[in-house]
């Protein structure tokens, strides 16, 4: 189906389905702009925020659904080290570089190589040198529904050394995309550390211990029993929007990151990566009014993102797992999400 057209281009709108899940992936930004889950009374719930219109997700820049790249998150100073040189990136965010900056694969129109029932594979080349970026990156992502499972792979490559750390931007609201804020969501971490950062969100380069802090989120814990905790990495950024370390023992195999419960529907989520760490962001930025799908008010903490992926500004920091994609190697990961009750 044709969600909307971007220089002259159409975007479509492509649904799948399993047998348990529904949902809808944009051509543009190779989105995920619906996921359709059932409730404990076996009624689906769109359980992910969304836009009715292309127009919206071009005017706003949420990054509602979409796939981050070819760098998520943030590097201070727009700047970082690559092969004894510096690489100068689009400042976005300040004079910080958010998710590869204002032209990154988010905003890209991808082409479908392939679609099912049940899959779509949608590519993508992020241009040589766009945003300060080297390498044509040829990015192919894939959306597969199996069963009660929403699984994302991810494949680049490029034909010159570069940066690479794939990412879904996906605001979950396990109680339905409308229902509120995610304040009564339980959450649990499988990390027992995390990346502290400064008043920009930048990373201090320190790995630091959860226990006995409100960052200590290794049991299930009530979202909005901690988000207002007096501790200034929560008050700097408004509530969550951090990286932890996702606990492994030294290699990263596909393991569980994260696990969410809402308080009405009974959806429970399960996510697991192959990636060192998650970013969990509670949607502290969400503009307070904002018009969501299907007449939809959002507001401010309405979905959480648990964005699987390196550390961020890891070049920055030599002690973080290397975002360095060599040329001609293929960087291939893996994202699950598992919806029960
Ligand atoms: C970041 C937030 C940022 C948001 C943009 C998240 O990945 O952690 O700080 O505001 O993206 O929507």
């Amino acid at each position: 189906m044709v969600f909307g057209t971007i220089n002259g281009e159409n975007v479509e709108c492509i649904r799948l389905a399993s047998d348990k899940l529904a949902c809808e992936v944009l051509t543009y930004g190779a989105t995920l702009r619906a996921l359709r889950v059932p409730d404990r009374s076996g009624k689906p719930l769109d359980v992910v925020l969304g836009f009715d219109t292309l127009e919206e997700y071009i005017r706003h820049d949420c990054y509602f659904g979409a796939t981050v790249g070819p760098n998520a998150n943030r590097i201070g100073g727009a700047a970082c080290p690559l092969n004894g040189k510096t690489l100068r990136l689009d400042a976005n965010d300040g004079p910080n570089s958010l998710h590869s900056g204002a032209a990154g694969l988010d905003r890209k129109l991808w082409e479908v190589l392939a679609v099912s029932e049940e899959a779509v594979t949608l590519l993508c080349t992020h241009p040589n040198g766009l945003g300060g970026i080297p390498g044509d990156l040829n990015v192919a992502v894939t959306y597969w529904l199996d069963g009660a499972d929403l699984l994302i792979e991810y494949r680049a490559v490029s034909e010159r050394d570069t940066l690479c750390n794939l990412t879904n931007h996906s605001y979950f609201n396990l109680d339905g995309h409308g229902s509120g804020s995610v304040l009564d969501h339980r959450v649990q971490l499988y990390a027992k550390s995390y990346t502290p950062t400064d008043a920009a969100s930048i990373p201090t380069g320190a790995i630091r211990a959860v226990a006995g802090s409100a960052m200590d989120l290794t049991k299930p814990t009530r979202i909005g029993d901690r988000i207002d905790a007096e501790l200034d990495q929560l008050r700097q950024a408004g509530g969550f929007d951090h990286n932890w370390v996702v606990d492994s023992d030294g290699e990263n195999p596909f393991r569980p990151a994260a696990q969410v419960w809402a308080a009405e529907s009974g959806i429970r989520m399960t996510v697991y990566t192959d990636r060192p760490g998650v970013q969990f962001y509670t949607g502290n930025y969400i503009p307070d009014g904002l018009p969501g799908k299907e007449g939809a008010v959002y507001r401010r903490r309405q979905g959480l993102c648990l964005e699987t992926q390196a550390f961020p500004d890891a070049l920055n920091h030599p002690s973080f797992p290397s975002t360095v994609l060599r040329a001609g190697k293929e960087w291939v990961s893996r994202t699950l999400y598992r919806f029960g009750l």
